[in-house]
């Protein structure tokens, strides 16, 4: 009687540790995003006016997650002349501090390649 306790005590916490595991891993992939797809991403379709560390084209990408809401950044890559054109104060402000250069827009990137990218950038 006492071994058939502690074998199924044991059970219960080596399932319950795999759905801990599981379940953190599922977290991390929703919400932080993929670095590594991010930096394919950013290679094909950012890299030729943006860097993380330096200005050019435009300002230097990383920790860009800490100076807008991921709303923001999402609405911003995939259509940044429309955020500038409604009147949006952060974009208005970031399009005048470099010289009205037009951003590229990427309606084609899903939320989760954005996602992706902005991992990259953190
Ligand atoms: C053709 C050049 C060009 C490309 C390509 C480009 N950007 Fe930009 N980006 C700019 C410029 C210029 C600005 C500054 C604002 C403006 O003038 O519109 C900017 C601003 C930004 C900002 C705001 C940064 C801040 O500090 O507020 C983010 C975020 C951004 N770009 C992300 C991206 C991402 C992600 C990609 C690739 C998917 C990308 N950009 C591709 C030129 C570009």
């Amino acid at each position: 009687m006492k071994n058939v306790g502690n074998h199924n005590s044991i059970s219960r916490i080596l399932l319950f540790s795999l759905a801990l595991m599981l379940s953190f891993s599922a977290k991390s992939f929703s919400q932080a995003g993929d670095p590594a797809a991010g930096k394919a991403l950013f290679n094909a379709n950012c890299a030729a006016c943006h860097k993380l560390d330096a200005k050019m084209t435009g300002p230097a990408l990383r920790g860009v997650t800490g100076r807008h809401s991921s709303e923001w950044l999402h609405s911003w890559i995939k259509n940044s002349q429309g955020m500038v054109k409604s009147g949006d104060a952060a974009a208005v402000k970031i399009f005048e501090e470099y010289n009205k250069s037009v951003m590229t827009s990427f309606p084609q990137l899903s939320d989760a390649d954005i996602d992706n990218i902005l991992a990259y950038t953190a």
